[in-house]
């Protein structure tokens, strides 16, 4: 309308002559257009902002976005599980807090909590075993124990296999646990021939018979023989050989029997020795090496330590138990095996119940029981049953190629020893350098990110796989745990003997 006023005055004829009338009318048409020019101005403007509010803090309304305000959208709060959908790749599932702390989720996941029994009835894994790589001094034995510890004070067992730097007897004894030293010159015995604990139950849950606790008894020890002769032949067993063994266990159960007491290993030595007059030539011949072996084990640098009865009781029921076997530093590689094998095949035997409750069995710096057939194959099946009798294993090793010294890669034992790594549902990673990485990487198929992330993890943080979820993890140990588990310190003191195999 404004417009058709606008153009009307427009086209009034500039030559024509006005009368008053004529000029007040032009003037009168004027103002108005002017107030109706005002007014569409006016109009225009509310076209714009047409419910224009304002409020001390900026606009409201329809143009509350459009002000000079800084927004602050508020935080969403919502579970890991909706946060991975919506966000993949960048938020992975946490594990929940169903266990005891460890430390913190690198990845603002918050608090790292870790209890392998509630994992497994989650689901989350399948196998009841941990393997734990790593350079010397990166942390893991310390988480270890920090994990072992707090398992324990939250009412759980604990068995260190074969602890060969010591490490552990302040934390077992810290925990009022039962710690027990072999080694040259040291009274302590322990008997591998022992029977062990008996469940009430087998594995499969059913009532334990006389009999098949006699056969459970018959197997161990004969596993234990033959793991003795494997080491000290460092071969594999003859038939005739096997055979040998098989009898002299037998023979000295009954002599042992007879006498009301556990058989040893001089007996088996001696039941050998007797079997060396066989009329067969082959048997007599099998034997006559047998004895030979097995003696080795009750002579030179392994004297006093597996060839007599059991000097120390240690119940199945103390709440931590550690094999100390510090004393053994420089002693032969075969003597350090010999150890091994009795140490883990004693403590398997102890704790192979179910009695007991849930335990967490450490093998602390396991290459050397895994560069034994024998000791390999025992923890392969002993792995396998770990569910049934409520164990959990930790494996410390330095590097994912601490298994190939079970043997080339083509072997029989490497093989066994991956199936121990497939086996192991939960493996962290502490730092390492470019070539152990390189194995690990392409074992464990770790991605371009995790791999550039173990290079440089600091100590004390490690890379987490649990099942398939991956996580990075600082483990935070307390005022209480720190001394307790200082490595550093001890190194100091006994500097000399630590070595290269020093984990
Ligand atoms: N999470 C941690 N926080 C603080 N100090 C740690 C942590 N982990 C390890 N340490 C310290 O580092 C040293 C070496 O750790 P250790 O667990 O013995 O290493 P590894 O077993 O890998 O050789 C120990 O003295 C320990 O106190
Ligand atoms: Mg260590």
């Amino acid at each position: 309308m404004a417009e058709t006023k606008h153009a009307v005055i427009e086209f009034i004829e500039p030559g024509r002559t006005q009368t008053e009338d004529a000029k007040r009318a032009a003037r009168q048409l004027r103002r108005r257009l002017e107030k109706e020019r005002a007014a569409a101005r006016k109009a225009e403007q509310l076209d714009k902002f047409p419910e224009q509010e304002w409020s001390s803090k900026g606009p409201r309304g329809k143009q509350k976005l459009r002000g000079l305000k800084v927004l602050a959208p508020r935080p969403v709060r919502t579970t890991s599980h909706t946060a991975a959908t919506a966000y993949p790749f960048v938020a992975g599932p946490g594990v929940g807090a169903n266990g005891l702390y460890l430390g913190r989720d690198q990845h603002g996941g918050g608090a790292f909590c870790f209890d392998p029994w509630a994992l497994y009835e989650a689901g989350v894994i399948s196998g009841m075993s941990m393997m734990l790589f790593g350079q010397v001094g990166t942390g893991k034995s310390s988480l270890a124990k920090s994990l072992a510890v707090r398992q324990v004070l939250a009412g759980r067992k604990l068995s260190v296999a074969s602890d060969k730097k010591g490490e552990w007897t302040r934390v077992v004894k810290g925990l009022g646990g039962t710690v027990i030293q072999v080694g040259p010159g040291l009274s302590t015995r322990l008997n591998p021939l022992d029977p062990g604990t008996r469940p009430s139950t087998d594995v499969q849950g059913h009532l334990m018979t006389d009999e098949a606790w006699a056969m459970m008894v018959r197997t161990r020890r004969m596993s234990i023989i033959v793991t003795l002769a494997k080491i000290l032949t460092d071969r594999d067993l003859t038939s005739p050989e096997h055979h040998m063994l098989s009898q002299a266990l037998d023979e000295a159960v009954r002599i042992s029997g007879e006498q009301d007491r556990v058989p040893v290993i001089p007996d088996v030595i001696g039941a050998l020795q007797a079997m060396r007059q066989d009329g067969d030539v082959m048997a007599a011949e099998a034997a006559s090496v047998m004895m030979m072996t097995m003696a080795r084990v009750s002579s030179g640098d392994l004297a006093g330590m597996f060839d007599g009865e059991t000097t120390v009781m240690m119940s199945a029921e103390a709440r931590a138990t550690s094999i100390d076997t510090s004393a053994l530093r420089g002693a032969s590689p075969e003597a350090v095996r010999v150890v091994n094998a009795c140490a883990g095949a004693w403590t398997e035997a102890m704790v192979t119940t179910r009695d007991g409750g849930q335990r967490i069995v450490i093998y602390e710096e396991g290459w050397d029981n895994i560069s034994s057939e024998a000791d390999l194959r025992r923890m392969v099946e002993q792995w396998k049953l770990a569910r049934a009798y409520g164990i959990f294993n930790i494996l410390v090793l330095h590097k994912i190629a601490d298994l190939d010294m079970a043997g080339d890669r083509s072997s029989r034992m490497a093989a066994m020893a991956k199936s121990l790594l497939a086996d192991a549902d939960v493996k962290v990673i502490y730092r390492q350098d470019r070539s152990a990485l390189q194995v690990t990487s392409s074992e464990m198929e770790l991605s371009d990110r995790e791999v550039s992330l173990v290079r440089s993890l600091p100590k004390g943080t490690g890379l987490w796989r649990l099942g398939d979820s991956s996580f990075e993890v600082k483990n935070e140990l307390t005022k209480a745990e720190l001394p307790l588990f200082d490595t550093d310190e001890r190194m100091d003191k006994t500097a000399t003997g630590a070595g290269s195999h020093a984990a």
